[in-house]
């Protein structure tokens, strides 16, 4: 009797043991990372739901796991729904890494870890040719491109991802569970390469504040606007919501205007473009598309073109501003359909020739890849495409880009609908950056 009481006992004993496994609540998980635009260094942003620390152990690929450390903060995220669901946002930024240099890592706290996920730390060198994918518009629901990324991320094809907005449809939704559940989805891409924001339309819930709160991009904007260089490219992530969500505060809009053009006023010092002569801007809404629907870039004077005049004072669009400074590219997303221009400037076609259009254009060059696949499907195009209308499709997928040197930037669209099949590549060739490259 005794003795089975005792086996009971230590039966119980083991129970409770196994039973000891780290809360819930205190287990790491939606893990990314995102390059905070200072050299040799990543951010590695986490959530849990109760506080913990907020710690990364990593090491060297091949090295002792785990001799390096960094300690990171975390804020409280209350969504803005009705049952004001709390988490907490964890932020640890990996410094002094070395450049190309392939890490592991797991993060979490003594309360929980993460599994151990890996990433190469970018190569800072002017003449690194870096390659992305890129895309907008993915949600939870028919994320129909994501697998194609997952596998092609974990092989090591890009080194960094740019997500064009318009996340998960939408992050708000049933009080942020939407957010969290797109969040852990994505990480088998975002926990192993830079996976790079902006904000779109569906973010708008509460201020953007699912947009602001779970990412880490560079600068001290919370993601709405920021830069930061890659290789030969200088890169500008902005917010074309500033034009449409006015109550937010209309002067979002002059504040992003003077930023950019600060940014592009210093991206143009000879020194800068030298190094970096790529200038490629990234915002949710195009200013041109030949979509069916109703949106800003189906009218002539789109806002983000033009600017809105029905605010005091007129606000100003961005074309002008982008022309101006000598942007080489503008990738743009939201319309669900890819689409690539030709040359175009004030709704005028510059060609380098007739021949090699994208050879020394005399205009920046737009494209729109808003059809990674979500629960909002395609959108359809006007029959007769404009004349600046140089390729479109309505194909779910994504784009690729590599910035190959100071002259040679090469970009293809990717089919899923046709199982990877690229159906549209081009290379974008440019002897001369900046202003003068129009004339
Ligand atoms: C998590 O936080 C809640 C609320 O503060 C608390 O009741 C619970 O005990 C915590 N769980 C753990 C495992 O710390
Ligand atoms: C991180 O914090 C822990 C606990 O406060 C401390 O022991 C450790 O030295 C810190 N590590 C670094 C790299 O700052
Ligand atoms: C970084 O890229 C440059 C240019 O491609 C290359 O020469 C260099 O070896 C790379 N550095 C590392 C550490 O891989
Ligand atoms: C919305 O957020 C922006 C950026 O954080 C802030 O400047 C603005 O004041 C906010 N607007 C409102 C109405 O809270
Ligand atoms: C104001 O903008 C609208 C389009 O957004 C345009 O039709 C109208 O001509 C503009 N008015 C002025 C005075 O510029
Ligand atoms: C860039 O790469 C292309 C294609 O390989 C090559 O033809 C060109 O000479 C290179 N340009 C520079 C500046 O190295």
């Amino acid at each position: 009797m005794t003795s089975l009481c005792a086996l009971l006992g230590l039966c119980c004993l083991a129970v409770q043991m196994a039973l000891s496994v780290p809360p819930i609540e205190s287990q790491p998980e939606q893990v990314h990372i995102s390059y905070p635009g200072v050299p040799h260094s990543m951010v590695i942003t986490w959530t849990t739901f109760n506080e913990t620390e907020s710690v990364v152990e990593y090491a060297v690929w091949g090295g002792k796991l785990f001799d390096l450390m960094a300690n990171g903060t975390s804020t409280m995220f209350e969504d803005g729904g009705s049952e004001k669901r709390k988490q907490y946002i964890h932020r640890v930024t990996l410094s002094g890494l070395s450049p190309g240099s392939a890490y592991l890592y797991h993060c979490g706290s003594e309360a929980g870890w993460s599994d151990v996920f890996y990433f190469s730390a970018l190569n800072e060198s002017d003449s690194w040719s870096p390659r992305f994918a890129l895309f907008g518009d993915m949600g939870n629901e028919n994320p129909q491109s994501l697998a194609r990324l997952q596998k092609e991320t974990q092989v090591g094809m890009y080194d960094t991802i740019l997500h064009i907005g318009d996340f998960a449809y939408d992050m708000d939704e049933d009080n942020g569970r939407i957010g969290d559940e797109f969040m852990r989805q994505i990480q088998s891409i975002a926990a192993y390469v830079p996976y790079m924001t902006c904000p779109g339309n569906h973010e708008n819930a509460y201020n953007f504040s699912n947009y602001r709160n779970r990412f880490s991009m560079p600068g001290d904007t919370e993601g709405l606007w920021y830069s930061w260089n890659v290789g030969s490219a200088h890169i500008i992530s902005f917010s074309t919501e500033v034009y449409f969500f006015l109550d937010y505060g209309v002067d979002l809009i002059f504040e992003q205007y003077e930023w950019l053009k600060k940014d592009l006023e210093e991206a143009n010092r000879p020194e800068n473009r030298k190094a970096q002569p790529w200038i490629i801007t990234m915002g949710h809404r195009p200013m041109y598309c030949s979509s069916d629907d109703k949106d800003d870039c189906t009218n002539f004077q789109s806002y983000v073109r033009v600017g809105r005049n029905d605010t005091k004072p007129p606000a100003p669009g961005l074309e002008k501003l982008f022309y101006l400074y000598g942007v080489d590219l503008e990738l743009w997303a939201h319309e669900h359909a890819y689409e690539r221009l030709f040359p175009v400037y004030d709704y005028q076609v510059f060609s380098g020739s007739a021949d090699e259009p994208y050879v020394n254009p005399k205009a920046p060059v737009h494209i729109i890849t808003g059809s990674a696949g979500c629960r909002e499907k395609h959108d359809g195009f006007v029959p007769e495409p404009r004349d600046w209308s140089a390729f479109r499709s309505t194909d779910y997928g994504y784009t690729r880009m590599q910035v190959l040197n100071r002259t040679h930037l090469y970009m293809e669209q990717v089919s899923d609908d046709q199982y990877g099949k690229v159906i549209d590549s081009f290379w974008l060739v440019k002897e001369k950056h900046s202003v003068a490259a129009w004339l």
